[in-house]
């Protein structure tokens, strides 16, 4: 696997237009790459970031992340020995906290930088999670960390979960949210907005961290989410938002 890019390649492929409210829930991504443009700037800018990206995720969260992932894993529920699908794995920290809680990891990832900086020891692959190499109902459980927004389409990956989890088995999806109260969603909105594209710019790719506050605006609303999820056939979806509501998590069970 190489993760050799050209510098800069993100730079060019995420060449984004400003956006009048940094992290603001507008579910507007008219101003956002879509479609192919996407699947090639999201994979070449996680390729550019892959060799920091664990170190600039642990310093612009406070190592909170480690944290949403961990509690992930525990609502994930499922008994030790399962077979679950990490998707979008990245660098394998989910992986890492599925292996503790004594399940059997398999990732998938589209960006060869990535899976190349996995530390996990699980098995991985590339692949778009949006049409898996998977039987029909064989795992008994899905996470996916972080990486809702950065897919074409939403509702079909919710339908691929439907079909490669079998009856009873359950998911947890996290990703990043716009806190609900005024006065945090503010605060958030500085810190996430202007400080840490500065961070991301100066320990890893400039472009790569100002494209993440703006990405945000892909994700529908908590409710729409669940309504797709339910239509996928996961019959108790329920969503909680994390850390005062700069994370969300989704858990389900595949009817
Ligand atoms: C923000 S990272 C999250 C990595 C990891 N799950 C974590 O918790 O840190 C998003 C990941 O999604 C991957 N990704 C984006 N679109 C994808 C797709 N269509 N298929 C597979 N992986 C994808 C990227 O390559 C990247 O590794």
């Amino acid at each position: 696997m190489s993760a050799t890019r050209t510098p800069g390649a993100a730079d060019r492929a995420l060449s984004l237009p400003s956006m009048s409210t940094p992290g603001s829930p507008s579910w507007d991504t008219t101003e956002l790459p879509q479609g192919d443009q996407k699947v090639r700037a999201v994979r070449d800018m996680f390729d550019a970031i892959a060799p920091r990206y664990d170190l600039v995720n642990r310093i612009m969260t406070f190592r909170l992340d480690v944290r949403w992932r961990r509690k992930a894993v525990r609502l994930l529920d499922l008994p030790s020995g399962s077979r679950v699908l990490d998707l979008a794995s990245g660098t394998g920290d989910l992986c890492i906290d599925l292996r503790r809680a004594g399940h059997r990891p398999i990732s998938f990832d589209l960006s060869f930088g990535m899976l190349a900086a996995d530390r996990s020891g699980a098995p991985r692959s590339q692949a778009d999670i949006l049409r898996l190499p998977i039987a029909d109902g064989a795992v008994d459980g899905v996470t996916c960390g972080f990486a809702l927004r950065n897919l074409v389409d939403l509702r079909t990956f919710f339908d691929e979960l439907g079909r490669v989890v079998r009856p009873g088995g359950r998911i947890a999806l996290l990703d990043v949210s716009v806190p609900r109260n005024r006065l945090v969603r503010s605060g958030h909105a500085l810190y996430f907005g202007r400080i840490v594209p500065r961070i991301g710019g100066w320990l890893s790719d400039p472009a790569a961290y100002r494209y993440l506050p703006k990405s945000v605006a892909y994700l529908p609303p908590a409710s729409t989410m669940l309504e797709w999820l339910r239509a996928a056939g996961f019959h108790d979806a329920t969503h909680r938002q994390l850390s005062g509501g700069i994370t969300q998590l989704m858990v389900a069970t595949r009817a």
